[in-house]
């Protein structure tokens, strides 16, 4: 597996990571017998890079994680987030931040956690002391690097002055072009990205279904590229990003992760599945190279992401 910096403060994690929060919440019920030998598939196939979070289940993930690594602690990087309440609302006070730090460690059963973030930007706490009380993890040996989550550009610029920040998680595929704003700041930072729901939360999956076929009290449903006004514009563009993935010998997932890969050398993807088959072949896309041509080809086919927003 290829390698690639996160930042520059020594963090090397592999191209493709492997992300946690299907393990625990968010798309349906899960077999945690399941997850944990899709977990240890990605280690086999060379993934190093692992990332859960405390709302994952609060620590319900954070543990089923920790179980798979254990036995393979010392050969993977494992990224956990703090940063909201259990109604899902900001919650950067320092004194939640220890809380949580502390069960993290614990839920994870490791003695440092790799890369930390913050999970969501807080209006109410200025990310500089946000960033401080992380800072105090550094120092005490419990926490390697710090990353932040679902932020913006000025937030990125003042928590770097209190610590180097080396990793910005965010949003990123061929349907969610957001975040392609803050690639100028985090460059001049010298910061590396995560990019995270690679594949739209499974649009880009090709297990897309009948939009009927989704459960009311499915989170996709409220995503705007799920809306009915939407939802058929963006099967007719999966349908053609799919017929181009075939003409390259890949699956749709895979065209999506290897177009990530292709943006910049410091983006990560983190693409999540509970199946060992299906993780190993979203690992394969690290194999697809894409011309400069492809890119174009992908480019006409969703110039600007999916149709709808991505929240
Ligand atoms: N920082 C944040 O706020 C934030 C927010 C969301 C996610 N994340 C991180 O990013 C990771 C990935 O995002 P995500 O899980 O939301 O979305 P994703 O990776 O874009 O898509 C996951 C969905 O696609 C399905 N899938 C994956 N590979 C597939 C394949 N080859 N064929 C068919 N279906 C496939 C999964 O189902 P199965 O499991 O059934 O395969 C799941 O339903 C998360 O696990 C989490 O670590 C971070």
């Amino acid at each position: 597996m290829q390698q690639r910096n996160l930042g520059q403060q020594g963090l090397t994690v592999s191209a493709i990571g492997y992300g946690a929060m299907g393990t625990a919440i968010g798309y349906g019920p899960t077999d945690d017998a399941g997850s944990i030998s899709a977990i240890r598939r990605a280690h086999e196939l060379g993934v190093t890079h692992f990332d859960t979070a405390e709302m994952y289940g609060w620590g319900v993930g954070e543990k089923l994680l920790g179980t798979a690594l254990a036995p393979i602690r010392d050969q993977v990087t494992i990224a956990t987030k703090f940063g909201f309440t259990p109604s899902f609302a900001p919650n950067s006070r320092p004194e939640h931040i220890r809380t949580v730090v502390d069960a993290s460690l614990q839920n994870l059963r490791v003695d440092s956690i790799d890369l930390l973030y913050q999970h969501v930007h807080d209006p109410a706490v200025p990310v500089e002391e946000v960033v401080g009380v992380m800072k105090q993890y550094v120092e005490a040996g419990k926490v390697k690097y710090l990353g932040l989550s679902n932020t913006n550009a000025e937030s990125i610029r003042k928590a770097h002055a209190v610590h180097p920040i080396s990793v910005l998680q965010s949003e990123y595929s061929i349907f969610a072009r957001e975040s392609e704003s803050l690639l100028p700041v985090i460059e001049e930072l010298g910061i590396g990205m995560v990019a995270y729901s690679p594949l739209a939360r499974g649009f880009l999956s090709g297990a897309v279904q009948p939009r009927s076929a989704y459960a009311a009290d499915d989170f996709r449903q409220r995503i705007g590229w799920w809306e009915p006004e939407n939802y058929d514009e963006n099967v007719e563009i999966v349908g053609q990003l799919t017929q181009f993935a075939s003409r390259k010998g890949a699956s749709l997932s895979q065209l999506a992760i290897a177009w990530l890969l292709a943006q910049r050398d410091y983006i990560v993807p983190i693409p999540g599945s509970r199946n060992a088959g299906r993780v190993a072949e979203n690992i394969a896309a690290v194999d697809i190279t894409l011309t400069v041509a492809d890119l174009a080809a992908i480019a006409a086919i969703a110039p600007a992401g999916g149709v709808g927003s991505r929240a």
